[in-house]
């Protein structure tokens, strides 16, 4: 058994820590994968394969990770991934971890699937914040979310396409997942305990989803395009063509992503596919990039490939297991200290020295 780091100094240290505070089915729905979790590995690999080469003398006596996405200024190319149930991890739920991304001064993605309303997480944060949206089979529902989240002054709109149906996830199988009391999909409460309860019902041969609809197409993006003037993110883009697609459909931007290896197994670890997804997706639009950032150099290796920016998800859900807000915002902090020490030690400092040419292939590929 690996001793407990205390005070956790990296984000892995904060795993540990979230492993012994949690019951094993919260655990085993946060860290687990589908499958045999090839894919959940593959996006810790893939940062594997590429070094930086640092360049020396270059002043980095003062270093920026500021940018601007959809013209608002953020001051780390960091966001906090959307996840759904944050009660598992915390009693005060999501209120706790949009408080801990304000605390550490960037934008958290709150999940449709929030214990607590969208409403109540708008009105908590002090910071703008965005909403993440499964498509519903009753496209009515839908609408009425993309207004509410509009009205509640959610900024953007991610749309997560990855999902159509379930995969087999067979550690939450094992471990008898299930949303305890308090752990409601709060947005969604009003469709009632048969449809809550048919929504994870984890036994059984259960590929289609109550609260995700497998029917969306091309057609949806654009019709949601139509509902809403905020600028929205397709989610869970892996090929080149579907980021293009994505754009033409009225996109404002792509999250390059595998959900955590949570949905299709066998398919690529994100940083692979992501120098592709750039090219195929031009300048205009931001690239954001999640799987697997852990650390500092886990997010210069993104952003030199093409990302924008990146999410994280499961390391700030340690974070707000162990410590709450503070544990939240003290994962945020590591992570960007990393990142700075690593733009500083790199030679780099401004992302826009950020590039391809810090890389290079840290061995070559079978
Ligand atoms: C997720 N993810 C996710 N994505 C999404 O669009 N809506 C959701 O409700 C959830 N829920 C969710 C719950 C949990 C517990 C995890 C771990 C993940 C996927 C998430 O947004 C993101 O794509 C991955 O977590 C990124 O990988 P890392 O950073 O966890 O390796
Ligand atoms: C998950 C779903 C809720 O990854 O997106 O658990």
């Amino acid at each position: 058994m690996t001793p407990a780091p205390s005070p956790p100094r990296s984000l892995s240290d904060f795993e540990i820590l979230a492993q012994a505070a949690l019951s094993p089915m919260a655990w085993e729905y946060l860290a687990g994968g589908v499958a045999d979790e090839e894919t959940l590995h593959a996006n810790r690999r893939e940062f594997g394969r590429w070094s930086i080469v640092p360049r020396v003398c270059r002043d980095v006596s003062s270093i920026d990770t500021s940018l601007q996405i959809f013209g608002r200024r953020h001051e780390a190319p960091i966001l906090l991934a959307p996840a759904a149930y944050h009660r598992l991890f915390h009693p005060d739920a999501e209120l706790e971890s949009v408080r801990g991304a304000n605390a550490a001064g960037i934008t958290f993605c709150a999940s449709i699937f929030s214990n607590v309303t969208l409403e109540a997480i708008a009105a908590a944060s002090t910071a703008p914040t965005w909403f993440q949206l499964y498509v519903q089979k009753d496209r009515g529902l839908t609408r009425d979310l993309v207004q509410r989240a509009a009205a509640a002054g959610f900024e953007a709109l991610v749309i997560t396409a990855d999902v159509p149906v379930n995969g087999p996830r067979e550690r939450e199988l094992r471990a008898g997942f299930h949303l305890p009391p308090g752990a409601e999909r709060a947005n969604l409460a009003h469709l009632g305990p048969a449809v809550a309860a048919a929504a994870h019902r984890p036994f059984g041969r259960n590929i289609y989803s109550a609260v995700r609809t497998p029917d969306l197409t091309w057609d949806d993006i654009a019709w949601i395009r139509s509902l809403t003037s905020q600028p929205m993110l397709l989610k869970g883009v892996l090929h080149p063509d579907d980021a293009s697609a994505a754009l033409a459909a009225g996109c404002d931007g792509i999250i390059v992503s595998n959900h955590g290896g949570r949905s299709l197994d066998s398919v690529p670890g994100t940083l692979a596919q992501l120098p592709a997804i750039a090219a195929a997706a031009g300048r205009n639009a931001p690239i954001l990039f999640d799987g697997g950032i852990r650390r500092g150099t886990d997010v210069i290796k993104a952003l030199a490939l093409g990302a924008t920016a990146v999410c994280v998800g499961r390391p700030y859900l340690w974070g707000l297991a162990v410590a709450g807000a503070q544990g939240v915002a003290q994962v945020v902090d590591i992570l960007r200290m990393e990142l700075e020490m690593a733009m500083g030690l790199s030679g780099a400092p401004t992302l826009d020295d950020v590039r391809r040419t810090l890389l290079q292939p840290a061995f070559q590929r079978q």
